[in-house]
């Protein structure tokens, strides 16, 4: 029985009809402004994690009729938010936080509403330009060398997440070392990464054909705080040419998932330098600690490394997606990328990226997809609406949260900080009873994050380093403040007095 209850007839459709566009996007941002409004009052963890639930509730065919915009919503409310985990909430601390705010939203409401589509400069010339633009202020904030910005001959892009940006500069760092070795010399290239480096790089690799006998995974310890050191890189690298295999690609990272662990980026360049492989800086998450002086040592150490990349969705009040990407030579990642069908030739502008960049650029030559957002808006929006000093505020005010945490977890002598805070995440777990010792299964410390998760009023992930299982809290989300990280602690204290006292 279909009811036709569309305010939308099918004869007259007019999706863009500008009066029913304006309803309806308000009623969204209402909406929204409503939900932002409770997402503190939501269990922070999807409540109903039963498998298939929405899939019962929801019907097992499209509708016949257009529905009205207020009857969708509700099904928004009433089916869809209870599955959701609220990654807004303020109690939010798992992963890394993925930001959202009202420029970043509002840049990305006016980007998606244009629809326009950047891939070559005249497809959209202000859009191209206005993401050259963005990436060159970013750079600038974040303390990057000028070999990174366009005027230094470098330049950068916005793609949609590190994994891509990874796989793109691996596939430049590949061609390149294949014009010299032929391409079946592919065997024989090697990448180096540490055990702490993000999981999408061995994927990136996989992709662009290294064979998977030559990935190097380094092993860190806790006397280097988890960060790569140049002498182990030396050591791998130099037994690989020892073998007759060829060094591609060094993978450092700035502000590890797991821990927030730093490598010593200007160490690795010059051994990377001297072997003539592709320095790659993976900041995606403490990126944005760089905009602060404190923390800019980190990436103006860059002036040896190809490439840099950040992730603005993450802890920089930039709505998914949006990851910066710089690169030192454009054109060694263009000749990788690029490709000129006859439909694409950019008649009317600049070719090939070859004119006074960034309005020569042609963005497809950049990334994997030809299509592309137009992801510079909202990115524009929140340097624009925030400004640096705002978004220095806004980062050390999330420092000073872990700050706080981190002190309350070492005064309290039942637990322990496993590895060094460097930003705003902070590694730490009870001390495990001697009963746990043996057993690396996490013991109380994983109860302990099941509890405070089942909860509903806190969401943390553990992770494993040298066999000890740690929880991790992440601060950064937009609408988190001292309170929440106070209560969180509390929250963990008393689950763990209870955990402790049944045992
Ligand atoms: C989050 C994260 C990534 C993955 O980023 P995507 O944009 O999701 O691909 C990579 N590296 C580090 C250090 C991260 O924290
Ligand atoms: C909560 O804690 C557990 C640890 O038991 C962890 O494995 C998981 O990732 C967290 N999330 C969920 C969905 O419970």
């Amino acid at each position: 029985k279909h009811i036709r209850m569309g305010n939308l007839p099918v004869d007259t459709l007019r999706p863009l009809d500008p009066d029913t566009f304006a309803a309806d996007s308000s009623a969204v941002v209402d909406f929204l402004a409503g939900y932002y409004r409770d997402v503190d009052k939501y269990p922070v963890r999807a409540a109903d994690l039963e498998p298939g639930r929405l899939r019962k509730l929801l019907p097992d065919a499209a509708p016949e009729w257009g529905e009205p915009m207020e009857r969708i919503l509700d099904d928004v409310r009433r089916d869809v938010l209870p599955g959701l985990t609220h990654w807004q909430s303020p109690t939010f601390f798992a992963y890394f936080p993925m930001n959202a705010s009202a420029a970043g939203f509002a840049g990305e409401m006016l980007s998606v509403g244009l629809n326009v589509v950047p891939f070559v400069w005249v497809a959209s010339p202000a859009a191209t330009e206005l993401e050259g633009v963005v990436v060159d202020w970013m750079a600038r904030l974040v303390g990057l060398p000028d070999r990174f910005v366009f005027s230094g001959g470098g330049g950068g892009v916005l793609q949609g997440s590190t994994c891509e940006a990874v796989v793109c500069t691996l596939a430049a760092a590949r061609d390149r070392a294949l014009r010299g070795i032929g391409h079946e010399g592919i065997v024989r290239l090697v990448v180096y990464a540490s055990d702490q480096t993000h999981a999408t790089f061995q994927k990136g690799a996989r992709l662009v054909g290294i064979p998977p006998a030559n990935f190097r995974v380094i092993r860190t310890t806790a006397a280097s705080g988890y960060a790569l050191t140049g002498n182990a890189v030396r050591a791998a690298v130099e037994d690989d040419e020892a073998r007759g295999l060829v060094p591609l690609y060094l993978c450092a990272t700035m502000g590890s998932t797991g821990l927030g662990a730093v490598d010593p980026v200007r160490e690795l360049g010059e051994v990377a330098r001297r072997h003539g492989m592709w320095l790659h800086v993976d900041a995606a998450y403490a990126g944005s600690a760089a905009i602060c002086p404190e923390y800019q040592g980190y990436l103006d150490d860059a002036e040896l490394a190809d490439s840099v990349s950040m992730n603005p969705h993450k802890w920089f009040l930039t709505n998914m997606d949006c990851c910066c990407l710089w690169v030192a030579s454009p054109a060694t990642l263009t000749a990788a990328l690029s490709t000129y069908p006859e439909y694409l030739k950019n008649v009317d502008g600049p070719a090939g990226g070859a004119k006074a960049p960034p309005a020569g650029v042609d963005y497809k030559d950049w990334q994997i997809s030809l299509s592309r957002r137009f992801r510079a808006m909202k990115l524009w929006f929140v340097l624009r609406r925030y400004g640096a000093s705002g978004m220095r505020a806004y980062i050390r005010r999330h420092v000073a949260m872990a700050e706080w945490f981190e002190r309350a977890v070492s005064a309290d002598e039942r637990f322990e900080v496993v590895a060094p805070r460097r930003f705003s995440l902070v590694c730490f777990r009870l001390r495990p009873p001697s009963t746990d010792q043996a057993s690396d299964d996490g013991g109380v410390n994983r109860e302990l994050v099941a509890a405070v998760n089942a909860s509903g009023r806190a969401f943390m992930t553990p992770f494993v380093v040298d066999g000890k299982f740690v929880i991790r809290l992440a601060v950064g989300g937009a609408m988190t403040e001292m309170r929440h990280v106070r209560d969180a602690w509390e929250l963990l204290q008393r689950t763990a007095e209870q955990l402790l006292g049944q045992r």
